[in-house]
């Protein structure tokens, strides 16, 4: 019980550079499909397709495709920040600004970063990955009379997180990069994908050059449990 608690403990984020020439071992990628294959989906529908993008060329096509950051993203990602571990520490949700330009870190400053937006490559995301695993499905299906089809796509959740943990448990790093959800067009016409084919996610898996740290937060359980009715305490 301890170890997959520790597994679970220990996944995270691998936002640095990947060393482009060391490549996921063809066992530890099956098993890692595998952990895929079996993931929990609404009414088992399996709703989902796997594209393992191995090729160099094609990942250099895709690290050409240009896209700029909505100015939804850059207001919203704002909320998200703290401006110091210490802030992080005591807010315990969100993440850290430092990994983002100052002037989306200043709320005074967030209209004139809006403005200075220019259209980067998905290589700057992309950061030497060489295995790229892009999770699509199949739009025309839903989740039995789920509305806008929310259990379709807890069900690509499930998915995602089977797939994080088994590469964490197999040394594997991995980042999602959901920079991919706003090139769908450009996907779909240099991968082949049908229309009816949605985009769901897309992560990169591989080795970091160099691990860079960074601080990890989460909510005490105190916090966000409810005993028997919403605002009773489970745990003091
Ligand atoms: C649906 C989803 C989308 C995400 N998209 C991105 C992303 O585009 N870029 C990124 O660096 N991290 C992305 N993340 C990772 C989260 O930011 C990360 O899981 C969270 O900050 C907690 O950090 P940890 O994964 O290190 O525990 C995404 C995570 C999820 C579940």
């Amino acid at each position: 019980m301890i170890d997959i608690i520790k597994l679970i403990q220990e996944r995270h984020s691998s936002r640095g550079q990947f060393d482009p020439k060391k490549l996921v071992p063809k066992d530890k990628l099956k098993m890692i499909i595998e952990a895929a294959r079996w993931a929990p989906t609404a009414h088992n529908m399996q709703n989902f397709d796997i594209i393992v993008i191995d090729d160099n060329k094609v990942i250099e096509t895709l690290g050409k495709i240009e896209s700029t950051i909505s100015e939804e993203f850059i207001r919203e990602n704002f909320e998200q920040l703290s401006m110091s571990e210490e802030e992080l520490k005591r807010k315990k949700v969100g993440i850290l600004g430092t990994q983002f330009p100052p002037k989306w870190r200043d709320a005074s400053k967030l209209d004139e970063a809006i403005k200075e937006r220019s259209p980067a490559p998905l290589s700057d995301t992309i950061r030497g990955g060489n295995t790229i695993l892009l999770i699509i499905y199949d739009r025309r299906k839903r989740a039995p009379a789920s509305e806008g089809d929310a259990l379709g796509f807890l069900s690509l959740g499930c998915v995602m997180e089977n797939i994080w943990l088994t590469a964490q448990s197999l040394g594997v790093s991995m980042h999602i990069m959901s920079a991919f959800g706003g090139v769908q067009q450009e996907l779909r016409k240099i991968l082949d994908i049908p229309e009816y084919m949605e985009f769901g996610f897309a992560c990169k898996l591989g080795y970091p050059v160099s691990e860079t740290k960074y601080m990890r937060v989460r909510r005490d359980i105190g916090s966000f449990t409810h005993h028997n009715k919403y605002g009773e305490k489970w745990l003091a």
